[in-house]
């Protein structure tokens, strides 16, 4: 029997199955300065989303009993994945459990901006008719830049491409192949998937490549009209991380025209602060950081996570360690 601690929450059924199988499970969330004073020493495994951060002093400062650390989500910049392996304890995450919820997030970001949901409804409650000024611009028709061609960019490509737009895609570690099956156009430059597409969605890790990726620059390479001559401005959408579009040169070019709407999902500090410049820009909207935030992502993603915590706690191979470069 092992003692796990869930330190973010995690779906009941999942819960539920980690003490099926024997398990000690406590669920707690614990501050940083609790972290620092070794709150998960006496633990085998600690599963946390993103709110629990696992920096190298943190994790130094737990090390004891501790031999598995579960992300119950996709992405581990939360987790410093080197000073876990160098101390023995393998990470793992959930990297397929949320992809639906996350394409159906990004579509829904994307068809708003270009329809004026947001707008239209703040306007709405204002009791404002303005039916006129909300004139907005059909996807079809258009070129859609995604940075990044993995399970999630593939998602919402295909969706994308019924809807009847082009796709491309920058992404330096896809085999040309794949691109190719998905019928995309694959960028060996980011810079010319800028220039060629009027619609850009993130769907990148972040990392010391993609950091600023999105700046001012670029957006301003976009052509802000579709290759059938429709005058629809330049969108982007972020339901990757926060940090891959630099938020200042975001609200710049919102503010000079340069991008017509953005809708972010991620940003570089959650949660955002109080009067944050681009959540107030009329032509932005935003959500939460509510990519896997839905009833079937979360039960899909728990029960991967007690599933890869489980087959490391059991002396068992998993294919979804993250930190196999740092393991011993
Ligand atoms: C993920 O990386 O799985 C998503 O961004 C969701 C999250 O962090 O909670």
């Amino acid at each position: 029997m092992a003692r796990i601690a869930i330190t973010d929450g995690m779906a009941n059924d999942a819960v539920r199955a980690l003490k099926k199988a024997g398990h000690k499970v406590i669920e707690q969330f614990f501050s940083e300065e609790e972290l620092l004073n070794g709150a998960l020493k006496d633990f085998d495994a600690v599963i946390v989303r993103s709110a629990t951060k696992l920096t190298q002093p943190i994790i130094e400062a737990n090390l004891g009993k501790m031999r598995v650390i579960g992300r119950a989500g996709v992405g581990v910049d939360n987790i410093n994945l080197e000073s876990a392996g160098k101390n023995g304890i393998t990470v793992v995450n959930a990297p397929r459990a949320s992809t639906q919820s996350v394409v159906e997030l990004t579509m829904a970001h994307l068809l708003s901006s270009v329809r004026h949901v947001p707008k239209s409804d703040r306007s709405m409650r204002q009791s404002k008719w303005e039916k006129k000024s909300l004139k907005g611009t059909e996807l079809s028709g258009k070129s859609l830049g995604l940075i990044g061609f993995g399970r999630i960019a593939q998602g919402v490509g295909k969706i994308a491409q019924v809807i009847g737009m082009t796709v491309h895609t920058y992404d330096p570690y896809l085999p040309p192949k794949i691109a190719k099956l998905q019928n995309t156009r694959l960028h060996k430059n980011v810079d010319t998937l800028f220039s060629s597409c009027t619609h850009i969605s993130v769907h990148c890790n972040l990392n010391e490549e993609t950091s600023h990726l999105v700046n001012l620059a670029r957006m301003k390479m976009m052509p802000g009209e579709s290759v059938n001559g429709v005058k629809c401005g330049n969108h982007i959408i972020n339901c990757a991380r926060g940090g891959i579009i630099n938020e200042d040169d975001l609200l710049t070019a919102l503010d000079e025209g340069i991008i017509a709407s953005a809708a972010l999902d991620v940003f570089e500090i959650e949660p955002v602060s109080k009067g944050n410049k681009l959540v107030q820009h009329p032509n932005f909207h935003s959500t939460p950081h509510i990519g896997a935030a839905t009833v079937e992502a979360q039960k899909r993603v728990g029960l991967d996570i007690v599933r890869n915590v489980m087959t490391v706690l059991a002396g068992k191979k998993s294919e979804f360690v993250v930190n196999k470069q740092y393991l011993k």
